[in-house]
């Protein structure tokens, strides 16, 4: 199979995420935070991104697994989370890949708040806002991409490319 085309070059994902912490850092100011990375495909993006918040931090994991094989949502989002102590009467930053139609975001934030977090923000390296199902809008955010299947810097496709250091577009597949 041919390489991804390349949308965005590492060094231009570099430039960016710096901005993005800062740009978190000025809005917590003064505050600690829950930094709470969707796995697996954020982990890349907030490796690099913790390192430039300034902001304590503690830092929990939550999955949501919406994709399996194929480049359209299989299930509504199932959550697998940190503990209720952990997050109650904290303010949860919520760490993911992508912003797509808002499915994910929405369950994890409802279970958030569910569980009393003080309030839930989100962050995303990537927005597509093209098929959002519902008025949401990501709080901070890296760059818009078009509405195609991106892959590399943690993103995958069936598991693939997510050692890419670049994010591009997936090779057009045989029907
Ligand atoms: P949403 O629930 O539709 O907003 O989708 C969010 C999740 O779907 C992301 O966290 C990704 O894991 C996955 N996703 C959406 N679009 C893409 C894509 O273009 N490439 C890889 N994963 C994607
Ligand atoms: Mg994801």
């Amino acid at each position: 199979m041919s390489n991804p085309t390349i949308l965005l070059q590492a060094r231009q994902i570099e430039a960016r995420v710096a901005q993005v912490a800062k740009e978190v850092d000025k809005h917590y100011a003064g505050e600690e935070i829950v930094l709470l990375v969707v796995l697996k495909g954020a982990m890349v993006f907030a490796a690099d991104l913790m390192r430039q918040i300034r902001t304590p931090f503690q830092l929990e994991f939550a999955q949501s697994r919406t994709y399996g094989e194929s480049t359209v949502p299989e299930t509504n989002p199932s959550v697998i989370g940190p503990d209720l102590s952990k997050i109650s009467d904290k303010h949860v930053l919520l760490v993911d890949d992508i912003l797509d139609t808002g499915a994910t975001y929405l369950a994890l934030k409802e279970w958030l708040l569910d569980r009393e977090a003080l309030s839930v923000r989100g962050c995303f390296l990537l927005d597509k806002p093209w098929r959002r199902e519902a008025s949401i809008k990501p709080d901070f955010f890296g760059f818009q991409v078009p509405d195609v299947f991106v892959v590399g810097y943690g993103l995958d496709h069936a598991e693939r490319y997510r050692n890419l250091p670049y994010i591009g577009q997936l090779p057009e597949q045989p029907e």
